[in-house]
């Protein structure tokens, strides 16, 4: 593309450069806005900068990127302005690093090792003792409360039980049965053949003492509550489903399958029994 030639023959400074790729000299003139200049195409942007280039034979493009090397030559104000993602080194670093030297310590380096080690092997030791203290407390309150410890054993006095009776107490929520059997009773216990039983168990086996039968009043069969002194074999006589227990306990008739079961107890002393 070609530029108009100017109504009027320009004037001002000759800048001669030089060409990158012929390396001759081309005559720029440069003159103030002319209000003679045709206003159509691109010769009217060209007219209103405060340069004009007089070439005729010059590309458009080529020309622009010359005019510029010029302007920064001949250090001309252009219509350049400032990029705000210039370099770093354009505008200038913001990069700040603060002065520490005020909280560097003076003192050896090992001692400060030391210091180190022991504030870490304190707050280690506080740490633990914490914890420790945390899931005590978290293991006592979980823990059974003093009554119900006093309810996992039950001390009875057996004097107050004559011969040939029947006590029924609570412990741990089940019934337990105490007979005071006569001797009369503890021999029936001890003739009876025992291996041919439903649940072959000798009445020495079930009995600590052989006046003092100790068993828990539940039925083996649903639970039930057994009856004291019925059935046909002079013992308990469970009425849910008609199971007979003789007088050591044992199952001789009915859907039970097992006999009363005899809890863990001991004397302490002669008149004395702690269930539990
Ligand atoms: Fe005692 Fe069924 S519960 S016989």
């Amino acid at each position: 593309m070609k530029w108009p030639r100017p109504a009027q023959p320009m004037t001002g400074p000759v800048i001669p450069i030089a060409s990158e790729s012929s390396g001759s000299n081309f005559d720029f003139r440069l003159h103030p806005p002319s209000a003679s200049l045709p206003s159509h195409s691109h010769s009217h942007a060209i007219a209103d900068t405060p340069l004009a280039v007089n070439c005729f034979t010059m590309s458009l493009s080529s020309a622009s990127s010359t005019l510029l090397r010029t302007c920064a030559r001949q250090q001309l104000p252009t219509s350049r302005t400032a990029s705000p993602f210039a370099s770093a080194n354009e505008r200038g670093s913001t990069l700040k690093i603060p002065n520490f030297s005020k909280y560097q310590s003076n003192k050896n380096p090992r001692s400060n090792q030391v210091f180190s080690y022991f504030m870490a092997g304190t707050m280690g030791l506080a740490s633990a003792v914490g914890a420790k203290a945390t899931v005590q407390d978290f293991l006592v309150n979980m823990s059974a409360s003093a009554d119900v410890l006093a309810q996992a054993k039950v001390e009875i006095a057996l004097g107050a039980i004559p011969e040939g009776k029947n006590v029924i107490i609570k412990w741990r929520g089940k019934p337990v049965f105490i007979r005071h059997r006569t001797q009369g009773e503890i021999d029936e216990a001890r003739e009876v053949k025992w291996e041919s039983l439903r649940d072959p168990q000798a009445d020495e086996d079930r009995a600590q003492r052989p006046e003092w039968l100790v068993m828990l009043g539940v039925c083996t069969h649903l639970g039930c509550v057994p009856i004291g002194e019925a059935g046909d074999y002079g013992g308990w006589f469970c009425p849910c489903h008609g199971s007979h227990y003789d007088i050591s306990g044992r199952i001789r008739k009915g859907p039970a399958p097992l006999n009363l079961e005899v809890p863990s107890y001991q004397f302490p002393e002669d008149e004395t029994l702690v269930i539990g």
